[in-house]
């Protein structure tokens, strides 16, 4: 008698838990004034799930936490460094590993060493860090999505693709000697967590190689994209995790990582290339940035972690449960006409919050004022990605509508469980029975760079 299961059990069990505030509502109001409507400035200790992010927020297994009791803290040539280095090298195949203390640090070490004033880098789509640490070198991030990747409601197995005919175009009219690098975000976190398909990371190596332009992957949640291609793409259905993510890994130039994802640590990240010439020139960066070759900014028991992590985030009981998790929330939102992103993306659910609160004004913050109500109803915390996070704004200061307005529910790694998440289901019921009464805010004070991370906002007056 064969059979599947439709429980989503946790292919775990639970060593040591830590308790999350129930609040009441009136304790969510005011954590909510004093925040500003910023959920980044609501103190965790008053989130009953937070959604925020999946970055740094996973829980590490005992294995993790045993290596990290084996850390060599020595300076140079630690032990751990080594250990982190051959799982690293095994995987993507890279010559030149170097430690981080997170992705951003590596795009930072990167951009600087290779963009400046009069450069593009193009992209399937640039997530914000990427995209600040390009700019702020004077260089340019210019975003190619896959068609149909903006057609939110269409599903289609690959939307994080990006579109390669549209990148010509572009490679054509900038000149090649103009882009020295195309980074494929895998899986795409700005349009949803969509993945990208072998095909399409083919096409677009084939495509830089004709023009002279390095490939490089930024993976922190590699593992993820490997297991939408394992089960939508045809030809993978009998490969390893590991098998597909060194499949990826080798079409490449280099690559960073964000482990903080994938990798299920706290802290950590790298970068890693061929070009012994350009690692060079990103070294001396590191070493005047981040630390010496062999820690990058970090501890070595946490490249212990990261190098369990790196192996464990393979286990293919483990992605099915991730996505499927993903998933269960995702459906169970569109079966309430929630309008979402559809496929749901392996680490989260996103929500069209124009489509789903018509009655706020497109300046008025849509989606901000989604993430406030999440708070104010459930003490669920999560994220906008939408006006203030982009951050465009007229002459006189005042923040522009954006074309996307969308709430993210990330999911940290093996922390919540199913009944977490029904219990996020029954608040968008609720919210969604009373979706109107949710108002419409504005900026008291907003930053120049990133804005969303300490803008302070208030409700629009005269609601
Ligand atoms: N690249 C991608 C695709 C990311 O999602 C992130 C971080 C980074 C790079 C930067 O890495 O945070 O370690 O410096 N994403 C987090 C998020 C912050 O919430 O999606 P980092």
């Amino acid at each position: 008698m064969d059979w599947k299961p439709k429980t989503i059990m946790e292919p775990f069990k639970i060593k040591a838990v830590e308790p999350i505030a129930i609040t009441t509502r009136d304790e969510r109001k005011a954590a909510l004034e004093a925040a500003h409507y910023n959920p980044f400035s609501i103190p965790a200790d008053k989130v009953t799930i937070d959604f925020l992010t999946d970055s740094g927020t996973g829980a590490m297994s005992a294995a993790q936490w045993a290596a990290l009791m084996n850390g060599d803290e020595s300076y140079a040539g630690a032990r751990s460094y080594y250990r982190f280095e051959k799982v690293v090298k095994e995987l993507t195949g890279f010559e030149e590993i170097i430690p981080t203390h997170q992705g951003r640090a590596a795009e930072k070490i990167l951009f600087q060493t290779i963009a400046k004033k009069g450069i593009y880098i193009i992209s399937n789509s640039h997530f914000d860090t990427t995209r600040a640490n390009v700019e702020y070198t004077g260089a340019e991030a210019v975003d190619f999505p896959a068609e149909g990747a903006l057609d939110w409601e269409k599903p289609a197995p690959f939307k994080g693709n990006a579109n390669v005919a549209a990148m010509e175009k572009f490679i054509k009219e900038k000149g090649a000697e103009n882009i020295p690098l195309c980074v494929m975000t895998v899986t795409n976190n700005s349009l949803g967590g969509q993945p990208v398909s072998m095909q399409n990371l083919k096409e677009v190596k084939e495509l830089c190689s004709k023009y002279g332009i390095k490939m490089f992957l930024d993976t922190a949640r590699f593992a993820e994209n490997a297991y939408f291609i394992k089960t939508r793409e045809p030809g993978y259905e009998n490969r390893s995790i590991k098998e597909i993510a060194q499949e990826m890994y080798r079409l490449a130039d280099g690559a960073w990582q964000s482990s903080k994802k994938d990798a299920i640590v706290n802290i950590g990240g790298w970068l890693a290339m061929n070009d012994k010439d350009l690692s060079l020139r990103c070294r001396q960066l590191l070493i005047l940035m981040e630390g010496f070759n062999t820690y990058g900014g970090l501890a070595g028991r946490d490249l212990d972690a990261m190098a369990v992590g790196l192996e464990e985030v393979l286990n293919e009981d483990y992605l099915r449960y991730r996505i499927v998790s993903t998933e269960y929330l995702g459906n169970a939102m569109l079966d309430m006409g929630i309008p979402i992103i559809n496929p749901p993306g392996g680490h989260g659910v996103y929500i069209d919050a124009k489509k789903y609160l018509p009655h706020i004004k497109p300046d008025q913050f849509p989606a901000q004022s989604l993430t406030c109500a999440l708070y104010l109803e459930g003490g669920i915390r999560a994220v906008e990605i939408g006006m203030l996070m982009f951050g465009k704004r007229d002459e006189n200061g005042k923040f522009l509508p954006a074309d996307m307005e969308l709430v993210r529910l990330a999911i940290p790694r093996r922390v919540y469980t199913q009944s977490h998440l029904d219990y996020v289901i029954e608040v968008f019921g609720h919210l969604t029975a009373h979706k109107e009464e949710i108002n419409g805010l504005e900026v008291v004070e907003a930053a120049n760079i990133l804005p969303h991370f300490t803008a302070k906002l208030r409700p629009v007056s005269g609601k």
